[in-house]
């Protein structure tokens, strides 16, 4: 074990069989993220889900959509494969850019992993490097406002040897410019339960564009 994406990569190695059950009992984005796809998905449209894990945000959408998700748990990709055996799944830290070769995407999607995302602004402006003109993008990252009023700050209750890492919306709001995307919608939401510390991690959730 190296580092973080190593530590990262086993812990979801490990998890990756039981994880759609357990994770969608305390997840509550998926309706954001259906509701989403729905309004943003179009026909032979160009799909990327980063830390995409078994690609279940994903796997439904329609036949002809080209979906290609991206993590950095290879048995998290092989269940991603076998929920969608027509789609693309391939390694890649979410810190390092899209390959230019896999072409320009129509949609995005960064949800349920910018909780290990140590720099916002990089990993946004490596999004919008591979959006086409006019793509979609929705995007979320734990907001925790709860510092201060008692409890402990978000990334101290992350998993036992992982980062985790939560940004002020100050914070999401200047990587979102400097990455050259414009803001749609920003909500501040229910994300998931923190099953330890009983309490429910929110998210500032984006929809943004690439003009
Ligand atoms: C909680 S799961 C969520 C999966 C999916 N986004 C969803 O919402 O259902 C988090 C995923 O992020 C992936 N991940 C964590 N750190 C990553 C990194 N640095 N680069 C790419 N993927 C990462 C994990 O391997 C895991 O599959």
């Amino acid at each position: 074990m190296n580092g973080p994406a190593d530590a990262v990569r086993d812990y979801y190695d490990d998890f990756a069989d039981h994880y759609v059950p357990g994770w969608r009992s305390i997840q509550y984005y998926g309706p954001l993220v259906a509701d989403f796809l729905l309004r943003a998905v179009t026909p032979e449209c160009r799909v990327l889900e980063i830390g995409c894990g078994p690609g279940q945000l994903t796997r439904d959408l329609a036949p002809d959509v080209a979906v290609t998700g991206t993590d950095v748990s290879p048995q998290m990709l092989a269940a991603a494969r076998a929920g969608r055996p027509q789609g693309r799944y391939e390694l890649l830290d979410l810190h390092d850019p899209v390959p230019a070769a896999w072409g320009r995407f129509d949609v995005v999607l960064a949800v349920g992993c910018l909780e290990f995302c140590r720099d916002l602004t990089a990993t946004l402006a490596n999004l919008a490097a591979a959006c086409a003109p006019g793509a979609r993008l929705l995007v979320g990252a734990v907001e925790d406002r709860s510092v201060g009023t008692g409890r402990r700050e978000f990334s101290a209750d992350g998993l036992p040897g992982i980062d985790m890492h939560c940004y002020d919306a100050g914070v999401q709001l200047a990587a979102v410019t400097a990455a050259g995307l414009s803001p749609w919608t920003y909500r501040y939401v229910p994300a998931w339960r923190h099953e330890e510390y009983s309490y429910v991690v929110r998210y500032g959730l984006w929809e943004l564009r690439r003009d």
